[in-house]
């Protein structure tokens, strides 16, 4: 297992890439199951979450390309016979439950685990059963796995209220009913980046879909899907954390390139409160640490709210303001591991319910710190940058999960981040 030494109080100056979004790539790599013909992925971030979806998708049969070197990711369906997706890898990643939707679509069959809990608690899936089972699919659970069944082999129409509206679902809901013979209404579908993204790949592969970015999607199913060639979208929670990274040393000052400043949502209007220096130029945000930061209370909220992929690095972000500031979950009420690793580095901040409260400006102290997943991890590395001496943060396959080149790119601007191998045992 490795870990990070990081040595902190270290300014960040210079340019940092935004990778291609792991979470936007996903829905896509699934959609590339419902063609006839091979799709083909730009700008698919080199990611393990990645790598665990090539596998699932192998295990079907469908032949897989990873173009590493130029990041081009290229699916070939053509001999897809297995409809499985196996609790092995399902439970590294619960991505691999959107095999449910793509399966059942093309397929009229899926067998897939059921993705089990997360390290800040459970995650329900029972908006993707009951979505589907209402536009006839019949769902049994067998064995820790659902076995979905299309009656005649094709879901025959309905429509589904998303109560509370789920990323998750809608995308599943999306690939069981593109190719089928009815007609669909999903209301209150998520208007998330990713979703957005996935419509317009599946439009663009022949479905027949209305309604994309509002909360109403009316589809209506289609016989034949042909193959695509997409460019997949900048990773917008990196591009988040790398602008909170760029404001919580007094000295920084960086530009965030090849990004979609406009995909941001709630997140960029609240950022520019913080007496930070923001500029936007095209896919260009440039940002400029003030001198004292503002304290900034958030809410995570579907999007274009602030998202809930950010709102760990928020709360380390104002340990250094001046004054009080709040951050509340409302999507997961208990994502919240981060805080006792933070608050052994010196931060002051308090949970209750579904809020913490943060006390700054607090000066941070390095430590060995670890947590146990990737938004959490990657908050406390935003921490050992500014802290005093040198931090070690452990379990870092959490960030292998999900940022690509996290060390080169942070070294790259200043950062003094060092990957070795921890020999204790956990
Ligand atoms: C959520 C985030 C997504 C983020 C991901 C990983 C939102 C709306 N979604 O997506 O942006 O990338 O975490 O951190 O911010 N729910 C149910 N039953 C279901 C499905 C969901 O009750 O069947 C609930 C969830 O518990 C949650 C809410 O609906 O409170 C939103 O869930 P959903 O968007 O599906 O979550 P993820 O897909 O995990």
């Amino acid at each position: 297992m490795d870990k990070f030494i990081i040595k902190g109080n270290t300014p960040l100056q210079g340019e940092i890439p935004i990778s291609g979004s792991k979470n936007a790539a996903m829905p896509v790599m699934a959609a590339a199951l419902l063609a006839d013909s091979p799709t083909v992925i730009h700008a698919v971030p080199q990611l393990e979450d990645i790598y665990t979806f090539n596998n699932v998708l192998r295990i079907t049969g469908a032949q897989v390309d990873f173009d590493e070197s130029n990041n081009i990711l290229t699916i070939d369906p053509s001999h897809v016979t297995h409809l499985e997706a196996p609790y092995e890898l399902v439970r590294k990643m619960r991505a691999s439950f959107y095999m449910l939707g793509a399966l059942l679509g093309r397929y009229g069959r899926a067998k897939v685990s059921l993705p089990g809990g997360c390290a800040w608690g459970p995650r329900p899936v029972d908006l993707h059963l009951k979505g589907l089972r209402t536009f006839g699919a019949e769902i049994e659970l067998d064995n820790g796995y659902v076995i979905g069944n299309a009656p005649d082999g094709k879901l025959q129409g309905g429509s589904f209220r998303l109560d509370p509206s789920s990323v998750g679902a809608t995308i599943n809901l999306l690939l069981a009913t593109v190719r089928s013979k009815g007609q669909f209404k999903i209301e209150n579908a998520a208007r998330e980046p990713d979703v957005v993204q996935l419509c317009n790949v599946l439009q663009k592969m022949g479905a027949q879909i209305e309604g994309v970015g509002t909360k109403t999607l009316a589809i209506d199913g289609v016989d034949q899907l042909e193959g695509v060639e997409v460019q997949n979208a900048p990773d917008r929670i990196e591009t988040g954390t790398f602008m909170i990274a760029g404001v919580m040393h007094p000295e920084s000052e960086i530009t965030i390139t090849q990004t979609r400043p406009d995909e941001l949502g709630d997140f960029l209007d609240t950022f520019k409160n913080l007496n930070a220096d923001t500029r936007i130029d095209g896919s260009k945000i440039h940002v400029k640490a003030p001198s004292t930061l503002h304290p900034e209370s958030i809410e995570t909220a579907v999007y274009p709210g602030f998202p809930t992929d950010l709102q760990a690095q928020w709360t380390t972000m104002m340990t250094q303001a001046e004054g009080a500031s709040s951050v509340t979950d409302h999507i997961y009420n208990d994502r919240f591991n981060h805080i006792p690793e933070l608050v052994r580095l010196g931060a002051s901040i308090t949970v209750n319910g579904n809020t913490a409260r943060i006390q700054g400006k607090t000066p941070l102290q390095g430590a060995t710190v670890m947590s146990t997943d990737l938004r959490a991890s990657v908050s406390l590395v935003l921490a050992a940058m500014i802290a005093n001496g040198e931090t070690h943060v452990k379990r870092i396959y959490h960030l292998d999960r999900g940022y690509e080149d996290l060390e080169q790119k942070l070294t790259n601007v200043g950062a003094e981040i060092q990957r070795v191998q921890d020999t204790e045992q956990p």
